[in-house]
């Protein structure tokens, strides 16, 4: 194992820089992992993992959980081995000038080179960091060192999201993307890499929108009650939670005529993540992780009451939308078999968070109140779930269905997860068998650190050309 280690930044007062909410210090390597249990075969690729890791100090009262220098992580997989673990930063300019090194290539110098820390996604062969309302997208090479920010080959006309959806029916991605001083926008990312812009959306306040989900004939576009008021935060994030603003959900034709977007009036919430949605006859099913509020007290990372997943319908005949409670123990991160995004669906899966139990964040795991964040398995036709409890003190957050390789089921794959262990105050990531999602684990690796809570990652089977990240 070699590390390079900067200097590390504070963690005083702030729920979001403390425990494993915490930046690790240095950016690892590790070969030939410990496994107890056995890979699969054929489960061969990387699964990656990103979230926000500052280095250096930061100002406590400032920080957000959703800012700071991105941190790549990713294990490699290949003939039943855990070949290595690797940690790298996802360079913006100033994380570069922090570390010493030279300034990554590129568009968008001085005005979208900032931090890079939500998601990936794959296109035309190439691996992407992703960052919602501003910042380019930073390439990433199979070692995950960042290559070069990118606007798509100049076809991106300014930044673009954390979330894009892959839309295996078409091959193309789709993406709402927003930011301050300019209209929402529905994007699409094409096989070959290249964005376009279908359509502009103008809205009185320029609203959050973190995700997007389509159906066979829609888009579905959030204008919820969280918007851009620079006036009134006390991070250096602001959006925040706006009592003026109704929350509506929208149906935008794919072919992105905006004069027929359609919208519906939704209860006030906050979403983040969508779970999935689809066309039914009439209506359109929409599935989300809704929270009650979002950034109005607690400005410093979500933390004012339970999410739920809920089921909207939306009837197009009557203009009405109909909400439905699945789950109120707190999921989050939920993630499908991408095969079915856009179509009629049984399994999703979340993470438990445990906000109730901490007054400044949902993710409440701090190392002296640590007991469990388990996964969930919803069986939305059967309405029952299955969860797996990765045992005292172990906590995940984000698990990710990957499919068996020729799998029929729509179950049939893979949950993969990073867990951290507070005991050992490192990680592990853990394979269950999505069918057998109760039982133990098919396979744990250890890893030589611990992985902070961060947000999005996702598996990049070996293959070329390298398929998305759904
Ligand atoms: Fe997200």
């Amino acid at each position: 194992m070699d590390e390079h280690r900067p200097t590390p930044p504070t963690t005083a007062t702030n729920p979001f820089l403390s425990g494993n909410f915490a930046p690790v210090e240095a950016e690892t390597t590790c070969l030939d992992l410990e496994v107890h249990g056995r890979i699969p075969e054929g489960l061969d690729g990387r699964f990656l993992r990103i979230g926000p890791n500052p280095i250096g100090p930061v100002d406590p009262l400032r920080f957000h959980w959703f800012l700071g220098t991105g941190m790549a992580h990713g294990l490699r997989l290949r003939g039943c081995r855990a070949e290595w673990y690797r940690s790298r930063f996802v360079l913006s300019a100033k994380a570069a000038e922090a570390l010493g090194r030279a300034p990554i290539p590129g568009p968008g110098a001085g005005r979208r080179d900032g931090e890079v820390n939500t998601h990936f996604t794959t296109a035309a062969g190439k691996l992407y960091a992703l960052v919602e309302a501003g910042n380019l997208p930073v390439e990433l090479d199979e070692e995950l060192e960042s290559v070069a920010r990118s606007d798509f080959g100049g076809t991106l006309e300014a930044g673009f999201t954390a979330h894009p959806r892959y839309d295996p029916a078409t091959g193309v991605q789709h993406a709402i993307v927003y930011e301050p001083g300019l209209p929402v926008r529905y994007l699409t990312l094409d096989a070959a890499g290249r964005a376009a812009t279908v359509a502009r959306i103008d809205l009185p306040r320029t609203p959050m929108i973190h995700d997007v989900a389509f159906t066979a004939s829609s888009i579905v576009v959030l204008d919820l009650p969280v918007t851009f008021q620079p006036e009134a935060a006390r991070t250096d994030r602001p959006w925040l939670w706006d009592e003026r603003k109704a929350a509506r959900v929208g149906l935008l034709p794919r072919a992105g005529d905006v004069g027929r977007l359609r919208w519906f009036e939704a209860p006030r919430c906050f979403v983040f993540h969508f779970l999935n949605a689809y066309d039914d006859g009439d209506r359109t099913i929409v599935d989300v992780v809704r929270h009650p509020r979002m950034f109005a007290t607690v400005q410093a990372g979500p933390g004012e009451g339970l999410p739920a997943l809920a089921r909207w319908t939306l009837d197009r005949s009557s203009g009405r939308l109909v909400e439905a409670i699945l789950d109120e123990r707190g999921p989050e991160f939920p993630r499908i078999n991408g095969a079915f995004a856009g179509r009629p669906y049984r399994f999703g899966y979340t993470a438990r968070s445990s906000m109730s139990a901490h007054p400044h964040g949902y993710i409440a795991h701090r190392r002296p109140d640590v007991d469990a964040g388990p996964a969930i398995k919803h069986d939305l036709e059967r309405h029952s779930s299955e969860v797996h409890d990765y045992g005292p003190g172990r906590v995940t957050l984000e698990p990710v269905f990957v499919p068996r390789p020729d799998a029929r089921a729509e179950d049939d794959g893979w949950i993969l997860s990073y867990v951290y262990d507070a005991g050992r105050d490192q990680s592990d990531v853990v394979i269950l068998d999505a069918r057998d999602f109760g039982g133990d684990p098919v396979a744990t690796i250890r890893l030589p650190v611990r992985v902070p809570y961060g947000f999005h990652g996702g598996w990049v089977p070996d293959g070329s050309p390298i398929p998305p990240v759904a």
